[in-house]
């Protein structure tokens, strides 16, 4: 399998990291992860202005030939001829002797990138737990720093459940790897931006479609009482796009199934993505 290592791509076992790898001791990077549809990227230029967002926030220098990216990536797709499945891509401060402050002079920065194929049929829905918002009041940077993240999703994969809505003041911000909507009476709801949520790509997406659908949207929080009384409740992400949450702490959420907005959403997801396809207007290569 080749891999991407700086500006390169090259087989995965030639590729070594060195122990002291910011990344490795800190979690001190970032990363994205961009779905990839008959060859092609979804959404480049919305993943790549995060990137470029997240990498600011930290005051991360961008590698030289950072430019090539995206040719580096398509590179990547053929030669390891994915069709369906996605593109992951991270950046560390890079490798210094151990040390908290920024290392200085100024170290090169360390771009990793894999991609995988997915071949399965995608999750048609979830059972979901909540559970208490521990993360860093910085999570609308897309850092390495997941561990609260990890052990959340695993207490939903302890309880049964495929994802973990977190809970901050009582109030739902996201899920551990998904953004959160919720459906009462005809009108969505979901968290606004604010640094307590990833403004996830796909959430974008799906704003933009439930306009078109005229759907009423209102982007604030609501509180656990409230997501329990959803008469729908979805996630989003790149991976499964729109997925309905049928059950949360193990009870129905409306009758347990996907409710008609959520499968409208499923539907215009999936048709953009064909539409994309067909009049091949993915982000130019
Ligand atoms: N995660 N919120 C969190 C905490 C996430 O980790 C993700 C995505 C999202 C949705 O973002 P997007 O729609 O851009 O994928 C929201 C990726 C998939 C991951 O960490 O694997």
């Amino acid at each position: 399998m080749n891999i991407l290592f700086n500006n390169q791509v090259v087989p995965r076992d030639s590729v070594s990291i060195d122990m002291e790898d910011r990344g490795y001791q800190f979690g001190d990077g970032i990363y994205e992860v961009v779905a990839i549809h008959n060859g092609e990227l979804f959404e480049w230029d919305a993943h790549l202005e995060r990137f470029l967002r997240s990498a600011k926030e930290i005051s991360l220098t961008l590698p030289e030939q950072f430019e090539q990216l995206k040719d580096n990536i398509y590179q990547l797709i053929a030669e390891n001829q994915v069709e369906q499945g996605y593109v992951y891509f991270q950046l560390t401060r890079g490798t210094s002797p151990r040390m908290h402050t920024f290392p200085e002079p100024e170290v090169s920065s360390v771009l990793t990138g894999l991609v995988k194929k997915v071949d399965q049929q995608p999750v048609t829905f979830m059972k979901a737990i909540t559970t208490e918002d521990i993360r860093w009041l910085r999570v609308d940077i897309k850092s390495l720093n997941l561990l609260p993240n990890c052990m959340a999703k695993q207490k939903a994969a302890e309880a049964g459940a495929a994802e973990a809505i977190f809970l901050r003041d009582g109030l739902v911000t996201e899920a551990s790897s998904s953004n959160v909507f919720g459906v009462k009476d005809g009108v969505l709801y979901t968290h606004p931006i604010s640094n307590l949520i990833l403004n996830g790509i796909t959430r974008q997406v799906v704003l933009r479609l439930a306009e078109k659908l005229d759907y009423r949207l209102v982007e604030e929080a609501f509180t656990k009482e409230e997501l329990m009384a959803m008469n729908e409740v979805f996630i989003t992400n790149t991976g499964v796009n729109v997925c309905p949450i049928v059950e949360i702490d193990h009870f129905l959420i409306g009758d347990g199934a996907c409710g008609p907005i959520t499968a409208s959403l499923m539907a215009a997801f999936n048709e953009l993505i064909q539409l994309k396809e067909k009049m091949g207007i993915y982000s130019q290569k």
